[in-house]
């Protein structure tokens, strides 16, 4: 079995129906987007400035809408604020202990500003404009999460900042139209994590249009092998106060009983309080 069947079946659980691949693609390159996994021990190492310049041109480097670029990244070393902003996660210590911590933050007010250095007037700021900075804030994140993983350190996006988003924000000095989208804790990895398997690519990847009748029996096959390999902990079952704790809580039950609370309902009051007017 080569190296990417191998990822394939560890992030899928069946046998990767490649049929005939070209062999000049570079699938030991591949093989490594298919093993990557969230990083949550870090080693007592700190990520050196040339490596964590390199890889925000990386990120730099990440296509963005219209080349428009609406997008900031804040890298926060001063332990005294990565204490502060600590307090919000009941879950982890990363924030405060992981060596590097940096905040992806979507951007409309430089382009605001830009527009007005040129003498324009900005008249674009409706839901659209919001989910683009939305969407290059989160290829930016992706982009330096691959190059991060390539030069064999390890991440874990976490958007336990958003929890607390006028606290972060203040916290931050972010002025109107701009907000966080996601923290991510970077460092060289302690151990390496186990690799959380996918929906099979039948639920998720459609040709020539969108297909689910299906989906039941995917989502209780994928139920089952991913229960084989990875059961969910009962400290990561979730709202056990409302569904209580149960012995085969599935990635669809846990995601379900996930989506029937609602989650950060005041995001779109935030939004707009800092300048954003959503229609
Ligand atoms: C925007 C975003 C926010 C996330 N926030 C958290 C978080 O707050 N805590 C956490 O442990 N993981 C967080 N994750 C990581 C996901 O839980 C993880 O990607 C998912 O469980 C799949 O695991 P894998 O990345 O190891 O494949 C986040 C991921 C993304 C993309």
């Amino acid at each position: 079995m080569t190296d990417f069947e191998s990822a394939w079946r560890d992030r899928f659980g069946d046998a990767a129906d490649r049929g005939a691949a070209p062999d000049d693609a570079d699938w030991d390159r591949l093989s490594g987007f298919l093993t990557r996994r969230s990083c949550r021990r870090f080693a007592d190492r700190p990520v050196e400035e040339p490596l964590l310049q390199a890889l925000l041109a990386c990120a730099q480097s990440a296509p963005s809408k219209s080349d428009l670029q609406q997008y900031s990244i804040i890298v926060i070393d001063d332990p005294d604020l990565r204490g502060s902003m600590q307090q919000w996660s009941s879950f982890d210590d990363w924030i405060a202990t992981a060596p590097l911590f940096l905040v992806f933050c979507g951007d409309l007010r430089r382009q605001r500003r830009i527009a007005e250095m040129r003498g324009y007037e900005h008249r674009n700021d409706n839901l659209d404009t919001f989910m683009n900075t939305a969407v290059d804030a989160g290829i930016a994140l992706a982009t330096f999460v691959a190059a991060a993983e390539a030069a064999g350190l390890g991440c874990c996006p976490i958007s336990v900042v958003r929890n607390h988003i006028d606290e972060a924000s203040n916290m931050l000095g972010l002025p109107d139209g701009v907000y966080p989208v996601a923290g991510l804790a970077l460092g060289w990895p302690e151990a390496t994590a186990q690799i959380s398997m996918r929906l099979p690519p039948a639920a998720v990847v459609h040709r020539n249009g969108y297909r689910d009748e299906d989906l039941p029996g995917l989502v209780d096959a994928y139920d089952a092998a991913r229960h084989a390999v990875q059961p969910i902990a009962p400290h990561k079952q979730r709202h056990p106060d409302k569904y209580g704790i149960t012995e085969t809580c599935t990635w669809s039950e846990n995601t379900a009983r996930q989506m029937s609370v609602p989650e950060r309902a005041a995001f779109s009051t935030f939004l707009r309080k800092r300048g954003f007017s959503l229609d």
